[in-house]
């Protein structure tokens, strides 16, 4: 039986990397997936061209023009639905996204840290290589999970782990997370097309290949 293609929404605020990785590795062949639309909340972004660049639909929608987390929501929502979009992907949104009954348990994040460390408002880009490498942990990483209307917070699907080097600057584990964070996310997104994904209250289990999907809760 063939694997089923999902159709991704793609929320970002900047250079759009995360973008550019999974489009990669779809086009590689190791995702079965298709983006279908990208929404930026910031104009101008470099995010924009790499989704025109590869015709995929794409929208601004800034908060500012929102008096709440809600009614921006709402409009990204409005933006996202025309399109047939299994799953949402936040790739490096820096706005709330308050997630819609429609897309409950449907949208993932990928956070540059271990959560629940080094997460939360304030801590996106060099901001959080910075407190880790400050804090004197041993080790960082990257985490990928199913979003909730916080920041940086829901059931964790995946995370990979990275040493933390005496040496390091928050530019070099910048660099050694993000390469991580390329294997992590394409893999969370195919085990969710795959629909390996069980949450279990809190928990995500990860079934067999090709295991029935179990209906225990334990
Ligand atoms: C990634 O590091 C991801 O962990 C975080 O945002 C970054 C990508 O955003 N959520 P950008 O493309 O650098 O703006």
């Amino acid at each position: 039986m063939g694997r089923k293609t999902i159709g991704l929404a793609v929320l970002l605020s900047g250079t759009g990397r995360t973008l550019t990785n999974i489009l990669e590795v779809i086009e590689s062949g190791d995702l079965t997936a298709e983006v279908k639309v990208v929404v930026s909340d910031r104009p101008d972004v470099y995010g924009l061209k790499v989704a025109s660049d590869a015709e995929i639909p794409n929208f601004v929608v800034k908060p500012k023009d929102y008096g709440f987390t809600e009614e921006f929501s709402k409009a990204v929502t409005y933006k996202i639905e025309p399109y047939a979009v299994d799953l949402v992907l936040m790739a490096g949104f820096l706005s709330l996204y308050k997630i819609p009954r429609k897309y409950e348990h449907r949208v993932m994040n990928i956070h540059p840290a271990l959560i629940p460390s080094f997460a939360g408002k304030g801590f996106y880009g060099h901001h959080v290589h910075e407190a880790a490498i400050k804090s004197g942990c041993k080790v960082s990483g990257c985490t990928v999970h199913f979003a909730n209307n916080l920041y940086d917070s829901g059931p964790i699907i995946s995370q990979k782990v990275t040493p933390i080097l005496f040496e390091d600057t928050p530019d070099s584990l910048a660099e050694r997370v993000f390469e991580l964070e390329c294997q992590a996310y394409p893999e969370a997104i195919q085990l969710f097309a795959d629909e390996r994904l069980q949450l279990v209250k809190n928990r995500v289990k990860i079934l067999d290949r090709d295991k029935e999907r179990s209906t225990s809760v334990d």
